[in-house]
């Protein structure tokens, strides 16, 4: 049977105007889910909630069954540098080094080793020894991407990882992270803009009027 990963119970949150309420979700081991929704609709801060960068105003989050809010900032710590793989909006490559050193750091941390394999199949493997300046955007956005899948996360969260991307590309990048979950038994919560990438997800979500509702 497979394992739940992630369960989200009543959450509810605001800053200036409440995003949402009671929102349910529950992430099994293969599984992808997309959450779509307008911008401002709040996909990155129910994003950041689930992956436990941001306390909602209520409800619980729990990760690999454990409750994130009784964990202390180690357990936390731990659990987001060896289990959750994050690629937000906004990638955090150190722009100086190399694209193999950005890899290899989340490598060392995580002592697993570079799978080769996921750079010819992300088409970078040929792009290690440049410096992250010299690279396009879609190309560090590829590279991202290989670092957050090296370090062998159990739940992988992932906000607009296509958006800089062409089509081909998009779904080259869609492909390895389905591949991904199949073969580490691991799973994805991702969201986009982009309805034929929901699409290749076992379920999809769209926030809309405060609320997390299923779509078919
Ligand atoms: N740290 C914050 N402090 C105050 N307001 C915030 C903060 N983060 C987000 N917001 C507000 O919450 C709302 C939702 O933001 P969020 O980034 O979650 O939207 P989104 O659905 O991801 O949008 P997009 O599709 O444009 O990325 C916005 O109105 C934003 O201004
Ligand atoms: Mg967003």
């Amino acid at each position: 049977m497979s394992q739940i990963l992630l369960t989200a119970k009543n959450i509810a949150h605001k800053f200036d105007y409440e995003l949402f309420n009671n929102v349910h979700l529950e992430l099994k081991e293969q599984e992808s889910i997309a959450i779509v929704g307008r911008s401002g609709s709040g996909k990155s801060t129910l994003l950041h909630i689930l992956s436990s960068f941001i306390k909602p105003n209520s409800g619980n989050v729990t990760l690999l069954g454990k409750d994130i809010y009784l964990l202390s900032e180690e357990q936390l710590e731990n659990l987001r540098r060896y289990e959750l793989g994050i690629i937000f909006q906004a990638h955090y490559l150190f722009k100086g080094m190399t694209a193999l050193d950005n890899i290899e750091i989340a490598t060392l941390l995580s002592k697993e080793k570079i799978d080769n394999n996921l750079l010819e199949r992300l088409e970078i493997k040929e792009l290690m020894t440049q410096k992250i300046g010299e690279l396009s955007g879609g190309q560090q956005q590829r590279v991202s991407i290989a670092r957050v899948l090296s370090k062998k996360p159990k739940i992988i969260f992932a906000d607009e990882p296509t958006g800089n991307l062409d089509k081909e590309t998009a779904k080259l990048v869609m492909e390895v992270l389905l591949e991904y979950i199949k073969n580490n038994n691991s799973a994805l919560i991702l969201v986009t803009h982009d309805i034929e990438m929901a699409e290749l997800c076992n379920r999809s979500f769209k926030l809309e009027q405060k609320a997390l509702k299923e779509i078919l």
